[in-house]
């Protein structure tokens, strides 16, 4: 397996005779490699002729030092699991100087809002960093096709936008959450609870898929009472926020209308890690 460091030797191997006309799937991730993350990397490996995936904790999206010191690193074991895809993939691990060119901070982007609301309100300029970090690395990769979980959604339909903005020609394409088989969103931070929370944690993704019943027949106003109730019932829980939302605006639903798409969006606390998911309404 290829592991580059520096984004002139990436060019270069790509930028060969033999690797110049493939198409390239990209695969941007933080490491702490997990289902997940896989799952995007088999797909990108299904409609491609090459796979690159990037392993790089970006400084400049953690609004918090304290949850940059803890992120996992897991360098060995997540290419022993990329290796188990396929030993073709080819892996971009950055330093920060060499991603950055040693300017080490974040641009300022307009998302047209999207990075306005839920995540944006909570974590102050993680989308700065988050627009960053991936214009960066596209444009050191120039894929053909870029893979992005839903479990972000709101990162993805950023992402969408960025490409948009910059005018950078490559799809984005979202893939599908996946779960633990209690229904937990996979995630890196997983590892942080304890057994039992992580057990329990299955709450999250029971109350999400209650709201979607609920959505058929009830007001956004009455689910979102009822989700605040479920967590103020529960003190393992604390929920930072609970919103439905029209999935291409992100804005908070007012009222239901026939021909929009929603989805309800989770951000909670427990043993002090953050956890999101989110689930499709309609
Ligand atoms: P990271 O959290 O490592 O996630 C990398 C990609 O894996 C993201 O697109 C994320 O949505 C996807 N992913 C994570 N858990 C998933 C799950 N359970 N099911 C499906 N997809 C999942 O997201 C980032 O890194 C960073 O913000 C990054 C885009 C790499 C920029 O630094």
């Amino acid at each position: 397996m290829q592991v580059f460091k520096f984004k002139k030797d990436l060019n270069g191997f790509l930028q060969s005779k033999t690797y110049k006309q493939k198409t390239i799937g990209f695969v941007p991730t933080m490491g702490a490699l997990h289902e997940g993350h896989i799952a995007l990397v088999k797909r990108a490996y299904e409609e491609n002729d090459l796979v690159v995936v990037s392993i790089f904790v970006n400084p400049t999206q953690f609004d918090s030092k304290d949850d940059l010191d803890k992120y996992p690193i897991t360098l060995e074991k997540d290419l022993q699991l990329l290796k188990k895809v396929s030993d073709k993939i080819i892996v971009f691990t950055p330093t920060k100087e060499n991603i950055y060119d040693n300017q080490i901070k974040s641009n300022s982007y307009n998302f047209n809002g999207l990075e306005k609301v839920m995540e944006g309100t909570f974590r102050e300029g993680h989308f700065d960093g988050v627009g960053t970090i991936v214009e960066l690395l596209l444009k050191a990769v120039n894929p053909s096709k870029a893979y992005f979980g839903e479990k972000d959604f709101q990162q993805l339909q950023i992402i969408k936008k960025l490409v948009t903005l910059k005018a950078i020609s490559c799809q984005i394409i979202g893939c599908p959450i996946e779960r633990e088989p209690n229904g937990l969103a996979r995630s890196s931070r997983n590892e942080r609870l304890s057994k039992s929370t992580r057990k329990k944690a299955s709450f999250i993704y029971k109350t999400l898929n209650t709201a979607k019943n609920k959505f058929g027949t009830e007001s956004a106003t009455r689910i979102k009472d009822w989700v605040n109730n479920e967590f103020s019932k529960n003190s393992l829980f604390k929920l930072e926020y609970f919103e439905i939302t029209d999935i291409d605006t992100l804005t908070p639903i007012l009222k239901k209308q026939k021909n929009r798409k929603y989805r309800a969006f989770i951000a909670a606390y427990t043993e002090e890690v953050r956890l999101i998911d989110n689930i499709a309404l309609n």
